[in-house]
């Protein structure tokens, strides 16, 4: 018993000194494989829908054919020549929270595509955004190069609530206002809320499920996915999650299991969800708790 104290004793202080001296490049592993799920789109992934490690990154994971665009998720490994090897912080930190490229390099000066959501990671606190850079900065080069896009229709990006209203540091010991943070960076809600004629409902609809995923839209996926329709998420008691417990919301984030039991496919990143903390998960759960009821 005794010696079992210690040793939770020895862990718990390991866990917090881990927190303490947590580097930049440590917040970034973790942000960038868990609720940011970059990968979900970057990675490759094998015939089961796994991500390849050995490929972290790498490009043309997810690749789309949609109305105003045609193209894969690019190689965002420091390789200089495929990756993003040779541009600087800045040029990285203003492709992922303005969807613009560098004005040298490949396709220099283009706008990044719709299905990058800067308009959600513009939410990123500053310190995120700087782990965030400092991490795709460690990972291994890998040579691979994607195909060209093709740009059908100029880009036109819808704003996020909460993503224009922003957060402080403040808002992290908030398990509600947390919980807002993390849903913003992982843009739970672009998938979750139905859009009608082109305009996603953030206002009167949030949460409320509907939006269809397509193989036909959508490649990189295992063969015969058939695609899914996103679920209502709001704190509605019979069409939401009102009735399910936190462990049940919990489960079905970070494992893929509804709650009765059906597991749960494509394109959410239960993959990379798995890796969240307790303390992310539950202000997930928190915050969706606050999501007004839609039927
Ligand atoms: C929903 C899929 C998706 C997710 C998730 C995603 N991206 Fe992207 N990203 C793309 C696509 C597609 C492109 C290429 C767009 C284009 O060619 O216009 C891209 C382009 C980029 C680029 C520009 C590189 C270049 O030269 O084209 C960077 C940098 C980038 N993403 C970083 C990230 C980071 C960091 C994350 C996680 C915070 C992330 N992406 C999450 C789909 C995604
Ligand atoms: C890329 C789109 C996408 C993103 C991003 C996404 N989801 Fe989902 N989510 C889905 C789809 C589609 C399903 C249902 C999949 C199925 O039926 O096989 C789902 C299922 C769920 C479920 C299970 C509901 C039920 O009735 O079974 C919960 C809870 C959920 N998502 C919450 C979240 C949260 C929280 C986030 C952000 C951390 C998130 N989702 C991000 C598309 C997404």
């Amino acid at each position: 018993m005794r010696v079992r104290t210690l040793a939770a004793a020895i862990l718990v202080a390991a866990a917090s000194a881990h927190v303490a001296a947590e580097t930049p490049v440590e917040r970034g592993r973790y942000l960038v494989n868990t609720i940011l799920a970059c990968g979900n789109c970057h990675t490759p992934k094998d015939a089961e829908g796994r991500p390849l490690e050995a490929r972290e990154l790498a490009g043309g994971g997810l690749s789309f054919d949609l109305p105003f665009f045609a193209g894969a998720a690019s190689n965002i490994t420091p390789d200089r020549e495929t990756g993003i090897g040779s541009w600087t912080d800045e040029e990285i930190a203003r492709a992922i929270t303005q969807g613009l490229r560098p004005g040298h390099g490949r396709l220099p000066g283009t706008e990044l595509a719709v299905v990058m959501w800067v308009n959600f990671y513009k939410a990123l606190l500053p310190s995120d955004l700087a782990a965030v850079v400092a991490y795709l900065r460690s990972i291994p080069a890998v040579r691979n190069a994607v195909p060209q896009p093709v740009y059908r229709k100029p880009v036109r990006r819808e704003t996020y609530p909460d993503a224009e209203r922003g957060f402080t540091e403040a808002d992290l010991r908030d398990p509600v206002r947390r919980g807002a943070y993390l849903a913003t960076i992982g843009h739970c809600m672009e998938c979750h809320t139905p859009t009608v004629q082109g305009r996603t409902l953030y206002g009167e609809a949030l949460g409320k499920g509907g939006k269809a995923f397509l193989p036909s839209f959508v490649k990189g996926y295992p063969a015969g996915w058939q695609g899914s329709t996103s679920p209502n998420v709001t704190s509605h008691a019979t069409a939401g999650l009102g009735g399910w417990t936190d462990t049940e919301i919990a489960r079905a984030i970070t494992r893929g299991v509804s709650r009765d039991g059906r597991a749960l496919g494509p394109p959410m990143g239960y993959h990379w969800y798995a890796g969240l903390n307790a303390e992310d998960v539950a202000a997930l759960v928190a915050w969706l708790r606050t999501v007004p009821a839609r039927d």
